[in-house]
């Protein structure tokens, strides 16, 4: 029986993944987030396709755990950089020892990411999830993208979620001062961000060689949620982990966005594992994206570094396409 197009999402994940054997030699792969889960079979599939990895993580002894083991997959090398995503100040940290030392970027995998059942607080006020899952991926995103650019063909991955589809983002409350925090929708809150200003980017990279795709990365046992209350990491353990899948999977689709050939090229798609889907229509809302770009540039502190560029005749890519 075919579902509904909204609903499609519960079939694809059942559906056989595309893979590719394509190899990743001499690239470049920026992944966040590779100590664990998704983030870590990413890396793992990246270094057994030849890519040379840079990898940005809070916890710096697991980080060097990781980099001993991958450098055992492949032939290339591994870099650890630290830095907490909750902080925008060591996204930037992070940004800048990047670019110092790397003339090339090939690939950029955005893929930190938590849930919290309660309202958290940043640093600089902002909830905790939409900082970590949204603000600052947008904010390093940004940052490298004069060298993605310049080394183009490139490609951006960031990995969302099917929950987008919880909803919850409300641009006049994203701190939740007014509403009660509910977890799942906190966490769609961020992705439904994320994917709005996928729209955006895409858009606006048209022309640079540099693609942006979004992939719910499978629903798979991994350590998110894990950081909650022991009675919700009992119900996790107990209920959820049996059936949740390998996260395997998802290195191996997120490897194929990142190496399949029949990618290059393609941008500004939500990608269920590997098959392309529709998102949920209040993540597809334009107007709303539109907002979400200039908020997300103000918190980021990105608005004069823009008007900066804009100036720039070398680097018009980020003109509102609409006003350019
Ligand atoms: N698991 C699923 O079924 C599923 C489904 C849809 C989408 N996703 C997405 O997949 C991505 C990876 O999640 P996962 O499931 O693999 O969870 P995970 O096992 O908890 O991995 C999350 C990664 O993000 C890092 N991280 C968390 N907060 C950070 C911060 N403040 N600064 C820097 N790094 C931070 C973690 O570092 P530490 O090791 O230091 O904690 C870890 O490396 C997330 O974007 C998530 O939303 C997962």
């Amino acid at each position: 029986m075919k579902l509904p197009e909204e609903l499609q999402f519960i079939q694809n994940d059942r559906m056989v993944q595309k893979t590719t054997d394509a190899r990743m030699d001499g690239c470049v792969c920026v992944v966040t987030g590779a100590t664990s889960g998704v983030g870590y079979q990413v890396a793992k599939r990246l270094a057994l396709g030849g890519a040379s990895l840079i990898l940005v993580c809070r916890n710096l002894e697991k980080a060097m755990t990781v980099k001993a083991e991958l450098e055992k997959y492949g032939p290339a090398e591994v870099e650890v950089i630290q830095a907490d995503f909750s902080r925008l100040e060591e996204v930037r940290q992070a940004a800048e020892v990047i670019l110092a030392r790397h003339p090339r970027l090939d690939v950029l995998i955005n893929n930190t990411g938590l849930h919290n059942t309660h309202r958290v607080l940043a640093e600089n006020g902002m909830e905790m999830v939409f900082q970590v899952n949204h603000l600052a991926a947008f904010l390093f995103t940004r940052l490298l993208l004069p060298r993605l650019i310049e080394s183009a063909p490139a490609r951006i991955i960031q990995v969302n979620s099917e929950g987008h589809r919880f909803g919850g983002l409300d641009l006049n409350d994203l701190d939740w001062s007014r509403r009660r925090y509910r977890g799942l929708q906190g966490y769609g809150a961020s992705k439904t961000a994320q994917l709005l200003t996928v729209w955006e980017l895409a858009d606006r990279l048209k022309g640079t060689g540099v693609t942006i795709n979004a992939i719910h990365p499978g629903n798979v046992r991994t350590m998110i949620g894990m950081n909650n209350g022991s009675l919700y990491q009992w119900y996790q353990r107990t209920f959820l982990w049996p059936i949740l899948k390998d996260p395997v999977i998802s290195g191996e689709s997120v490897y194929y966005l990142a190496a399949a050939p029949e990618m290059a090229g393609v941008s500004g798609k939500f990608y269920n594992l590997t098959i392309e889907e529709k998102p949920a229509k209040h993540a597809l809302d334009r107007d709303l994206g539109k907002r979400v770009w200039e908020i997300s540039e103000q918190v980021t502190g990105l608005a004069s570094h823009t008007e900066k560029m804009e100036a720039d005749p070398n680097f018009p890519y980020l003109t509102n396409p609409e006003q350019a």
